[in-house]
């Protein structure tokens, strides 16, 4: 039982130290290419299925990204951005428009 605890205590630990890493925006760029080039293109530039990220400056993603996440934000397919929205954490959003303002 003891050992159960302590699993998930160092499970829990890592996860924060993940979060961390994420906030600081060390993990922007795996985060982006993991979770929105596929969509959005490695440098932003697709615009295939939205406007262009490219050019977009943070102030600018923040405003959207916290909109979709309070489904207050988007066009005709705001439902596919609001799902990505929701699986992210402010600090993820503060790193990925620090990273999406420099393409
Ligand atoms: C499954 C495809 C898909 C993925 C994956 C995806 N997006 Fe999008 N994104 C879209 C679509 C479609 C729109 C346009 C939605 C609308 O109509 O409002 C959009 C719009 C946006 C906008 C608003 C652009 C503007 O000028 O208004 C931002 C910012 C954005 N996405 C960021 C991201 C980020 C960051 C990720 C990764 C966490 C991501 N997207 C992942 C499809 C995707």
């Amino acid at each position: 039982m003891k050992k159960r605890y302590l699993v998930l205590a160092m499970a829990l630990s890592l996860s924060l130290v993940a979060g961390a890493a994420l906030a600081a925006g060390k993990d922007a760029k795996s985060l982006y290419a993991a979770k929105c080039a596929s969509c959005h293109g490695a440098d932003g530039s697709k615009a295939a299925m939205s406007k262009p990220l490219k050019g977009m400056g943070a102030d600018a993603f923040t405003k959207a990204m916290d909109g979709y996440k309070a489904k207050k934000y988007g066009g005709a397919k705001k439902a596919v951005m609001e799902g990505q929205a929701a699986k992210l954490s402010d600090g993820d959003i503060k790193a990925l428009a620090g990273y999406v303002s420099k393409f």
